[in-house]
């Protein structure tokens, strides 16, 4: 597979999205099966693999770790040809106890040790926190790249203004928000401004937890306590409805490439932007493998310009964005199912 720059890290141009095997997505795989799932994906010639100190059973507190754990194990042996991004949040209380730098440490430790590394790549801050300045979350990170522990740092669910507090602390390397073909409040400015100082765009729920696979349909069922679909407005019977034309629009080109929706869909933002490293995620083998392979769609200008426009023409039913800030640690969101 071809590679992406985000900033100084060098990246598959598609990664994984490891979150599906622990969280988010009704029942879990067994943990040889996930791990397979993964070399397998190493195997195709992906090298970029995303997860979260938080993603375990229900995001409990006592399941953290449960996803960090299993990429670890899937990765041992060869994990200097795999670059690990992993996020971390940072809770008003730890932060105010310790200070933020020995507060950050902390969990990178934690996470290092479930990775079995001594290095993470590419470290995020997992949510803003209103209460910690940006400016003494980046001189932290900052001071890891110094010290060896990082190769670089990231945020997710940003907007410019927060990635232009903490650029002159300390250069990012990529920034994660939302971003698909039904969710684009990115593409106003912070594609753009990544675009222009070298940072690189990780997409999450970049086929819209599945939405834009067409497989998702009234009938699915997402009533398993941790299935995060239940509050993905897409997803909602209302909008699946409302949002045909998207799907309509996906599955003609799907057809005339003889390609999958899932793949259109991650082909089009690859298409779109040089700075784009979508990281999708499932929790089957034959998924994983069919959306690693939107590498092979190509599509031509004229094709692209086509889609693009059309899908500018669609009126989006059902929006998340990039919400900057969630809470403080997030502690209690599993609880809240
Ligand atoms: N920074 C953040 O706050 C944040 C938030 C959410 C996620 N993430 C990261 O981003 C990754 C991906 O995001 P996501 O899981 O929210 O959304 P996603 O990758 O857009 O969607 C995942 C869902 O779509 C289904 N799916 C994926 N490919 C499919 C295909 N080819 N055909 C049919 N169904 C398909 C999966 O089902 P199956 O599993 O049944 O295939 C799963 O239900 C996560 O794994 C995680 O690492 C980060």
């Amino acid at each position: 597979m071809k590679k992406r720059q985000l900033r100084n890290i060098t990246v598959s141009e598609i990664g994984m999205g490891c979150m599906g095997f622990s969280h988010g997505y009704g029942d879990i795989p067994e943990e040889s099966y996930s791990i397979d799932a993964i070399r397998k994906a190493i195997e195709y010639g992906c090298t970029f693999f995303d997860t979260a100190e938080a993603y375990g059973p229900n995001m409990l507190p006592e399941n953290r770790g449960h996803n960090e754990r299993l990429l670890g194990k899937a990765i041992s042996g060869i994990r200097k040809d795999i670059v690990i991004a992993t996020k971390m949040h940072l809770s008003t209380e730890e932060a105010g106890n310790k200070g933020v730098y020995q507060t950050i440490k902390d969990h990178l430790i934690v996470s290092m040790k479930n990775l079995q590394t001594d290095y993470v790549d590419l470290y995020y801050l997992h949510r803003v926190n209103r209460d910690v300045p940006m400016e003494e979350v980046a001189g932290a990170m900052g001071r890891f790249i110094d010290e060896g522990l990082i190769r670089g740092w990231g945020l997710s669910q940003v907007g410019v203004d927060t990635i232009k507090a903490v650029q002159e602390v300390a250069p990012l390397s990529a920034v994660q928000n939302i971003y698909s073909m039904v969710e684009r409040s990115s593409e106003e400015e912070v594609i753009p401004y990544c675009e222009e100082h070298n940072i690189g765009v990780v997409p999450f729920s970049p086929t819209a937890s599945g939405f834009l696979s067409g497989k998702v349909t009234d009938k699915t069922d997402f009533s398993h306590s941790d299935d995060v679909r239940k509050f993905v407005p897409q997803l909602s019977a209302g909008n699946i409805d409302g949002n045909q034309a998207v799907l309509n629009l996906v599955n003609e080109y799907a057809k005339a490439k003889n390609a999958s929706m899932a793949q259109v869909s991650l082909a089009w933002m690859l298409h779109k932007y040089p700075n784009v490293v979508p990281i999708p995620g499932s929790k089957n083998q034959e998924r994983i493998l069919e959306n690693l392979g939107a590498c092979a769609v190509s599509l031509t200008k004229g094709e692209f310009d086509r889609l693009d426009k059309l899908l500018n023409d669609i009126p989006v039913k059902g929006f998340r964005g990039h919400v900057e800030f969630q809470g403080d640690t997030m502690k209690e969101w599993g609880r809240k199912r």
